[in-house]
């Protein structure tokens, strides 16, 4: 489910990793740091890492090298091949999405994702974060790092300051996708029974850690 973004995914594929390094002034503040949130997720993690939507597999790449197991679900075929291109098989990247996936082959004890939550409605994100809460034990994580606005005047601010800009893609994006609020997220973390904490990183990304209690 909350694979209605899939196509898009298609087309960026093959110039993903340009956009992720600034080259498209529309996302440049979106992407600032990029290297900073994904280390940031990846110092946060334990051990076996279920990851949603690694896209190219940079995260992945970073979890890999830190000498944690990943197992990769991400539902854009085109992704995934360049993934597995770019890690030579030392992870496996896995047809799915946040809500319908195969049994991992290990039992996680982090759970992350970077860029990708807000493709799902919050109803749909409040199913995904139910799911994961039954899933892991007790201390474990889910790490992401996403998009978040303060409230909603500082998310009609970004769709307004982007269209002054002229970003209209960048507007578009920010209209049509679920972008949640810092409020919305923690009320569906701790109804859960997590504890959540969030740490923004640039004008669009928050990271948000949340502990199984
Ligand atoms: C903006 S990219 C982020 C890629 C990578 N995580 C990164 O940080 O560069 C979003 C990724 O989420 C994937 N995605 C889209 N909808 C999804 C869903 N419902 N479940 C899991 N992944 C999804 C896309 O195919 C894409 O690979």
């Amino acid at each position: 489910m909350g694979r209605e973004f899939i196509p898009l995914f298609e087309d960026w594929a093959a110039t993903y990793d340009q956009t992720v390094q600034g080259f498209d002034i529309q996302y440049k503040e979106a992407f600032r740091g990029y290297d900073d949130i994904l280390d940031a997720i990846v110092s946060r993690s334990g051990t076996h890492v279920l990851e949603f939507g690694p896209g190219t597999g940079n995260l992945t790449d970073k979890l890999l090298d830190a000498g944690k197991s990943v197992f990769g679900i991400e539902p854009s075929p085109a992704m995934r091949k360049l993934a597995s291109d770019k890690l030579s098989g030392r992870a496996e990247f896995v047809d799915g999405d946040f809500l319908t996936f195969p049994e991992p082959p290990f039992q996680a004890d982090t759970i992350v994702s970077s860029y990708a939550f807000h493709h799902l409605t919050d109803e749909e994100k409040r199913a995904a974060i139910k799911q994961y809460g039954k899933y892991l034990h007790l201390h474990d994580k889910i790490v992401f790092a996403d998009t978040v606005f303060e409230d909603v005047q500082a998310y009609q601010q970004a769709i307004d300051k982007a269209r002054s800009q002229g970003f209209y893609q960048l507007a578009n994006d920010l209209e049509t996708e679920h972008y949640p609020t810092l409020d919305a997220l923690k009320e569906m973390f701790t109804a859960e029974g997590f504890a959540v904490q969030f740490t923004q990183h640039n004008d669009f990304v928050w990271i948000m850690e949340a502990i199984k209690r």
